[in-house]
């Protein structure tokens, strides 16, 4: 390659998806960037062990609700279903799933990256020998062409858990729903995991964790653009900052410059001024109203909620509404 980095990218469109996405969520107004960045190996990494840390009570109240109740809603969901997961949370909630469901069809994990896909199926087989898995490579916010099993489904039931619906603002989120809805047909169902609104001390400190894994996962984000994109952000010049807005209803966090900063990025210059956040995620809380309300504008119908004793987590169980 002979031209420097700055030459084959200062006017030349952006070769990838990442970049354009980066340039065009640091141009506006107000500096924001995709949360689906996140989860490259290390971000991964760094989600798990959220998961662990003792503030981020969604993952294990989640598994706790499933533990509890899987039975009740292997039975709601009915036998011989073609079961879909949006993402491919930890397993372990889709094992259980998997495990209570009356003679399931087929098992569609849709993900976005290919690695993450393949091992976790090759493992999911060995468990589930009978079970036929048809991983899809995708991105689960595109509409779908899902694969076809071997044995007819007598329904299809898409997936999403662990609040990852939360990422998304209430119009988007909407659309997903609806999406899901038209992949899942007119006699299927969605089944969501979805956080709770709760005291805001619970949640802020969910996504502040006093071990810093949170922040170190936000940053991340810095570190995979230095990577990737060619970037020099002095990653410790930027603040993880994650707060509860209970007007909306939603975590916003955003990453803060510590003072007026210039940063290049795969050969184009961005200027920070000094506290200047760039939002990198939201993560929605909902209510049963809320939950109508998606419900509602999706075409769905909202059947069961399922919770947890202190009513911090619900699973969620929305068949389609009718025909159409
Ligand atoms: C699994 C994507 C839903 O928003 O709670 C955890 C991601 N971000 N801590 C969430 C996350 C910061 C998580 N989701």
């Amino acid at each position: 390659m002979s031209s420097t980095t700055a030459q084959r990218f200062a006017d030349v469109p952006p070769e990838s998806e990442f970049v354009a996405d980066v340039w065009s969520g640091l141009s506006g107004r107000t500096k924001s960037l995709p949360s689906k960045y996140f989860y490259d190996a290390r971000g991964s990494d760094l989600f798990e062990q959220i998961c662990d840390t003792p503030e981020y009570y969604l993952t294990r109240t989640e598994l706790a609700l499933m533990r509890e109740h899987v039975a009740e809603m292997a039975k709601a969901l009915g036998p011989e279903i073609r079961l879909v997961e949006f993402g491919n949370g930890s397993g372990l909630k889709t094992r259980l799933l998997l495990q209570a469901l009356e003679r399931p069809v087929a098992y569609i994990p849709v993900e976005i990256s290919a690695s993450a896909l393949a091992g976790s199926c090759a493992q999911l087989q060995r468990d589930f020998s009978e079970l036929e898995i048809l991983p899809l490579q995708a991105d689960f916010t595109a509409p779908l062409t899902l694969p076809r099993a071997h044995r007819t489904p007598r329904r299809t039931v898409l997936y999403l858990a662990g609040s990852t619906l939360g990422n998304f603002p209430e119009p988007e989120a909407v659309v997903l729903l609806q999406q899901m809805r038209r992949a899942a047909g007119a006699d299927g169902a969605v089944l969501l995991g979805l956080d709770l609104k709760k005291d805001p001390v619970l949640i802020n400190a969910a996504y502040n964790d006093a071990a810093g894994i949170t922040s170190a996962f936000t940053l991340n984000l810095l570190v995979r653009m230095n990577r990737e994109l060619d970037a020099d952000f002095q990653i410790d010049q930027f603040f993880h900052r994650a707060r509860y807005q209970a007007i909306v209803g939603r975590i916003e966090t955003d990453i803060v410059s510590r003072r007026a900063q210039r940063v290049r990025i795969a050969g184009r210059d961005f200027d920070f001024a000094a506290d200047e956040p760039v939002r990198v995620e939201v993560s929605c809380k909902y209510d049963r109203s809320d939950m109508q309300r998606m419900a509602r504008l999706a075409g769905l119908q909202l059947q069961q909620v399922w919770t947890d004793n202190q009513e911090q987590f619900a699973v969620v169980l929305m068949p389609a509404t009718g025909a159409g």
